[in-house]
């Protein structure tokens, strides 16, 4: 078909392998061609490509792969603190990018992406999947009627288990440099929710963060799993042998760079907390109580809205040790219910496939060519920039135990030029003259 995207993949991991290769392939082969995979481990881009059933040419040079391969599109699912140098490079090279998130791990490298994409006139499109969850978006309908009024406060917990939680100890998450720690990582999403949902951006925050359980915090260590003198006895022991997919793409070709699966989650040198909590105020006057856990027995969220006229409330489950239910509930609680109901009670289906349906759905609203953004669900470089400041903001908050301002740490986020653009990265391609 004439009108397909030609895209190249960046970072051939579980994410780019999954979401973004067989599963991309699966479902929207009449919107896209898969025509180059790129990946610094030759042997993982190999394994990949035979997961994905592509026969798109391996790179291992970006550059190289942008010269001969020229994709309309780049999709980017490197390790966090590369991807500003991949997706500069790609909107240098006249393509669009989509980066998975969080955009960057640092104001400089946010800066980095906001300028190339202004220069170059090219798009980028941040994987914000949540936003497209079904719970999600029904909130956000209720959130748009008004029927609670002014939000006034936000109380909003994220809980990961012991199994998804311990995963960002093992590797390359575990370290500041190449995450920005999880109030960037994993935060990014939450804060991206809030700002989406409240339709503001966060101007203050103070934060409390400690490392309880990983690192050094741990009774004992070892080089990684598969070698541990203590897996007998280790609440975290993963065997990599059970899982085929992951062994497949982890285990051989960490004999190229080291880089292991199932590296030790009690490793000395952890620099990021395990328990973070922040308090966050927007411009539009709401205030946020917002935490993060991630050694808990159960998976999903609390959050709730408070408004002037009542509160909407949602506990979204994902894994805990008793039945999941098959709807998910959200509360909409009215304070002077004036003959309506006191209590409504809205049943969502609760949606199959990574983040709560969101990834489907996301993908719809990139490759299907009717896809309407009512909810303005689709995100920009801006929104993606946003997130990952209020997480820097978090993480320097928690270091100092002083209250930061963002607009300190990016002015020229907050400057009129960004600030009348919406937050639809439709929006913002449009006001820079593109399609
Ligand atoms: N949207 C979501 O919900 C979601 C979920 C999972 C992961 N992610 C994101 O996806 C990205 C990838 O995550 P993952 O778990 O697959 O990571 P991973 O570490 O398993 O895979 C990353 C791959 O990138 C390759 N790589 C590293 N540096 C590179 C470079 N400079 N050029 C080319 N290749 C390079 C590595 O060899 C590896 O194959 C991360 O940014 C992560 O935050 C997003």
């Amino acid at each position: 078909m004439e009108n397909k995207r030609r895209f190249a993949l960046v970072g051939t991991g579980n994410r780019g392998t999954t979401m973004w290769g067989k599963d991309l392939l699966a479902g929207w082969r009449g919107q896209v061609d898969l025509v180059a995979i790129a990946d610094t481990n030759a042997l993982r881009a190999e394994r990949a490509r035979t997961m994905i059933a592509t026969n798109a040419p391996i790179y291992g040079n970006v550059d190289t792969m942008l010269a001969e391969a020229r994709p309309d599109l780049v999709i980017v699912c490197t390790p966090d603190s590369t991807h500003d140098d991949i997706v500069v490079r790609a909107l240098e090279a006249g393509a669009d990018v989509i980066t998975e998130k969080p955009m960057s791990t640092t104001v400089e490298k946010i800066r980095r992406i906001l300028d190339a994409e202004k220069r170059t006139g090219r798009r980028v499109d941040v994987s914000f999947n949540y936003r497209f969850a079904p719970t999600a978006a029904r909130i956000k309908e209720l959130l748009n009627s008004g029927e609670i009024g002014r939000i006034t406060s936000v109380d909003f917990h994220w809980y990961l288990d012991t199994r998804h939680g311990a995963d960002y100890f093992r590797r390359w998450h575990a370290y500041t440099e190449r995450s920005g720690s999880l109030f960037v990582h994993k935060a990014t999403h939450h804060f991206d929710l809030l700002n989406w949902y409240l339709d503001s951006d966060p101007d203050a925050v103070t934060a409390f963060a400690d490392l309880q359980m990983y690192g050094r915090k741990g009774p004992f260590r070892g080089p990684r799993c598969k070698l541990c003198p203590h897996k007998n006895e280790c609440d975290f022991y993963l065997d990599l042998e059970a899982d085929p997919f992951l062994e497949a793409l982890y285990e051989d070709p960490s004999e190229i760079d080291g880089y292991f699966r199932d590296g030790c989650v009690f490793r000395e040198d952890i620099d990021i907390p395990d328990t973070m909590v922040a308090n966050i105020h927007y411009r539009n006057n709401v205030h946020v109580s917002y935490s993060l856990n991630t050694f808990q027995p159960i998976e999903g969220h609390h959050i709730a809205f408070n408004g002037t006229k009542g509160r909407i409330e949602l506990r979204q489950y994902e894994d805990q040790p008793w039945e999941m239910p098959e709807e998910d509930v959200i509360l909409l609680i009215r304070n002077f219910p004036k003959g309506r109901p006191g209590v409504e009670r809205i049943a969502v289906q609760h949606s199959p496939g990574g983040h709560y349906g969101g990834d489907d759905r996301l993908r719809n609203m990139l490759f299907k060519p009717d896809a309407k953004d009512s909810l303005g669900q689709r995100a920009g470089a801006r929104a993606g920039a946003m997130s990952v400041l209020c997480g820097v903001a978090a993480l320097q908050s928690s270091r100092t135990g002083k209250l930061v301002r963002l607009a300190d740490l990016m002015p020229e986020l907050f400057e009129d030029e960004f600030c009348s653009l919406s937050r639809s990265a439709a929006q913002i391609s449009a006001s820079a003259g593109r399609q």
